[in-house]
């Protein structure tokens, strides 16, 4: 696999396809040891399953092959950290939030379902995430596991992406200013993307050096990420995001659009994009990945 990453053609939608295919795959798993025949595991099942992304997976599967080999554990984190960010999307699309019906491309689980049983089955996808977690494959690393949890629940929790959440919601009465705006983005986002790259990487056995330049790279593609999804609920094609478009200005959210415009939130999402790129020299070629993904990221369509 390393061979192909001195090759200047790296293949990023072959690569994406590759780490989605693993991550369809364990989650699959995942529903056949975890889920039963209830309505609230349908509900799981339906949200978890609809045509995401997977990004978080990918980066974290990335960020472990940037400093050694995707292992099992690897990937059953990768599936925990996408059904952390599912719960959040079940939960942020809920009409006291952001009222959203449409979501990867399919009714909102509120809609499909009821509003009881969208926050039940956040709830729930919360919780095995935490319970798949705790049971990690290869049972050789607890320290290391307890490390990636660690850094995951805060990630997730009250200083992290709900915190983000929290500050979102306020900032529809009292707009943000540019620095309350960056708190928020990485609150609410670049948290849970940074919990991916650095569990990924600590699970491969990567040194405190590795970890930190992957924070910076991190941080910068978590708040460039948001950036983007603020451009795109602008000027994005809706069928080919999944979700509706022009929300944000409706909802009188604080994004960068709105406070410096298209034209500079693009040259902002690129700086942060070129930081990041800078933040993996240390790897070389290793980092051809990430690299690639940092691009993905700012130029993106859905
Ligand atoms: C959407 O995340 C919510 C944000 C944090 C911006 P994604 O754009 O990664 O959503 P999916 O997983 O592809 O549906
Ligand atoms: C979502 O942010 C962030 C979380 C769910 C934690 P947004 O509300 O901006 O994302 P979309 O546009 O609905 O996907
Ligand atoms: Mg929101
Ligand atoms: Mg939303």
């Amino acid at each position: 696999m390393q061979d192909s990453f001195l090759n200047s053609n790296f293949d990023l939608s072959h690569y994406l396809n590759n780490k989605r295919d693993i991550t369809a795959l364990a989650l699959r798993k995942v529903i056949k040891t975890y889920f039963s025949d209830t309505r609230l595991s349908s509900a799981m099942q339906y949200s978890l399953m609809a045509s995401g992304k997977r990004l978080r997976p990918v980066l974290c599967m990335a960020a472990a092959e940037t400093v050694g080999e995707i292992n099992d554990d690897v990937i059953s984190t990768a599936c925990a950290i996408e059904m952390i960010h599912t719960y959040s999307l079940i939960h942020d699309d809920l009409p006291p939030m952001d009222d959203d019906k449409l979501r990867r491309g399919k009714p909102t689980c509120h809609i499909q379902y009821d509003e009881a049983t969208a926050i039940l089955s956040g709830d729930a996808l919360l919780t095995l995430a935490f319970e798949i977690l705790s049971n990690p494959p290869s049972l050789k690393n607890a320290v290391t596991q307890l490390q990636v949890i660690k850094a995951i629940a805060r990630a997730a929790g009250h200083n992290g992406m709900i915190e983000g959440q929290m500050r979102d919601i306020e900032a529809e009465t009292i707009p943000a200013s540019l620095d309350e705006l960056k708190k928020i983005h990485h609150l609410k986002t670049g948290a849970l993307i940074e919990a991916s790259v650095i569990s990924g990487a600590l699970l491969a056995g990567g040194t405190t050096q590795a970890v930190k330049q992957l924070k910076i790279y991190a941080g910068n593609i978590g708040l460039a990420f948001q950036v983007i999804d603020d451009i795109l609920n602008v000027e994005g094609d809706a069928d080919k995001m999944g979700k509706a478009t022009g929300t944000d200005v409706s909802r009188n959210k604080s994004t960068y659009p709105g406070l410096l415009g298209m034209e500079k939130s693009r040259q902002f999402a690129t700086e942060l994009s070129n930081n990041a790129l800078h933040a993996l020299d240390i790897f070389g070629n290793k980092a051809v990945p990430l690299s690639a993904l940092a691009e993905y990221i700012i130029q993106r369509e859905r």
